[in-house]
């Protein structure tokens, strides 16, 4: 494969360290970088229905030089479950799989979780591949090592930080990918902007977010390549979220709340919720005086321009302030009975608030309550 039409990013965790391969076409250098990885010829493929149906043959077509085992489960988020993680170790044991042998993610943040930690307990821990297929994985979910179920306790409470040897992310995946899916990913890629990155916030806004939401190949490699970029600089600071990784949720306080209100049954996605939180982060952010009335606004005009959720889009989701606040008061970022929300002082400046004054909160819900 040639690395000239990749983008590479360097994820730097010591001996744990990896790249993440970016560009259009990249699966078609998947062998190779495995072989470099690994002596071992086996790959665990861990995918779901919707994208086995879709690129199974591109997958197995990158893998041709191995052997293959796909492991093909039902699509959304009730396989992130101890049934799911049972089904996939349960596939592993019975193809005989070994700790050298590979187990490679090829879906959204849900089969990455999902397979990310069923590789970090089997065995001990098995080689662990990224190959994410939606844009909020090829940003996000598929960098940093977290992995993880849910129970009924809540989202994302049994896991691993499990970092994978390989990150590589084809943008031409994305080709399939529905319209409201892609919105949903921009908005962590416009959060990389807003926390500490006003250069390029003022590139997405200049342009660059509308190339990336029409899918041009060399709009989606930039764009992915700093998120990325972004998100691999806090993960080596901060890896297991002592402190600064805690950036990385801004907008998601606010969106974990608007989530819970409407319930997780896919009437509002993840990055829908993100996409609201962040105008309303940098909307109370100015209520507080801490940041100008102008940043507030370019932000709030820059998801309208782009058609993405907004405030003012949430509607019945705002209606009871007195449970978004009980929602927020859950967050698992708080500590001592007091909210820590991400706020912003600018647009790229966004810090940790560890005593967010509720009263103030409540008052900016009520106001905003429809
Ligand atoms: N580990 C982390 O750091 C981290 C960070 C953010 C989110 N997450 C997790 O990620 C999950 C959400 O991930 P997601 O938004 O990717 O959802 P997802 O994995 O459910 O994928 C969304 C939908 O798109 C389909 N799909 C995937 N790739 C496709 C393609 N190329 N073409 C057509 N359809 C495709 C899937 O089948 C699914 O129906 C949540 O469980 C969340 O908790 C984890
Ligand atoms: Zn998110």
């Amino acid at each position: 494969m040639s690395n000239d039409i990749n983008d590479i990013v360097r994820v730097d965790l010591g001996a744990r360290s990896y790249d993440i391969v970016i560009g259009a076409g990249a699966l078609s250098g998947l062998g190779a970088q495995l072989k470099a990885l690994s002596r071992s010829d086996r790959v665990a493929v861990v995918t779901d229905e919707n994208v086995h149906a879709l690129h199974g043959p591109a997958i197995a077509a990158a893998l041709s030089d191995f052997r293959t085992h796909m492991i093909v489960r039902p699509a959304g988020e009730a396989q992130k479950s101890m049934a799911g993680l049972d089904a996939v170790l349960d596939s592993l044991f019975r193809a005989g799989f070994d700790r050298s042998d590979t187990v490679l993610a090829f879906g959204g943040g849900v089969m990455g979780d999902l397979s990310g930690f069923a590789a970090s307990v089997y065995k001990r821990g098995a080689n662990f591949v990224q190959v994410p297929t939606t844009l909020l994985a090829q940003v996000d979910s598929s960098v940093g090592g977290k992995t993880a179920i849910n129970n009924a306790y809540g989202k994302n409470l049994v896991g691993a930080f499990y970092q994978p040897g390989l990150v590589l992310i084809d943008t031409d995946l994305l080709k399939t990918l529905p319209e409201r899916q892609v919105k949903a990913g921009y908005a962590e890629v416009l959060k990389y902007g807003l926390i500490d990155r006003p250069d390029f916030f003022e590139a997405l806004d200049g342009g660059l977010g509308a190339r990336v939401l029409a899918l041009e190949p060399d709009a989606l490699r930039e764009a992915i390549s700093v998120s990325c970029a972004a998100k691999a600089a806090v993960v080596a600071q901060d890896e297991r979220e002592g402190g600064r990784r805690a950036l990385l949720n801004l907008g998601h306080t606010f969106a974990h709340a608007l989530e819970l209100t409407a319930g997780y049954d896919g009437d509002l996605l993840h990055g829908e919720a993100v996409s609201a939180g962040m105008d309303m982060a940098f909307e109370f952010s100015h209520r507080l005086a801490l940041c100008q009335q102008g940043d507030a606004k370019r932000v709030h005009d820059h998801l309208s321009r782009l058609s993405m959720p907004t405030r003012a889009d949430m509607g019945s989701l705002l209606r009871d302030p007195d449970e978004l606040l009980r929602h927020m008061r859950q967050d698992k970022k708080n500590e001592g009975g007091r909210i820590t929300l991400i706020l912003a002082r600018g647009i790229g400046q966004a810090f940790i608030e560890k005593s967010v004054p509720e009263i103030d909160l409540l008052t900016y819900l009520k106001d905003i309550s429809t």
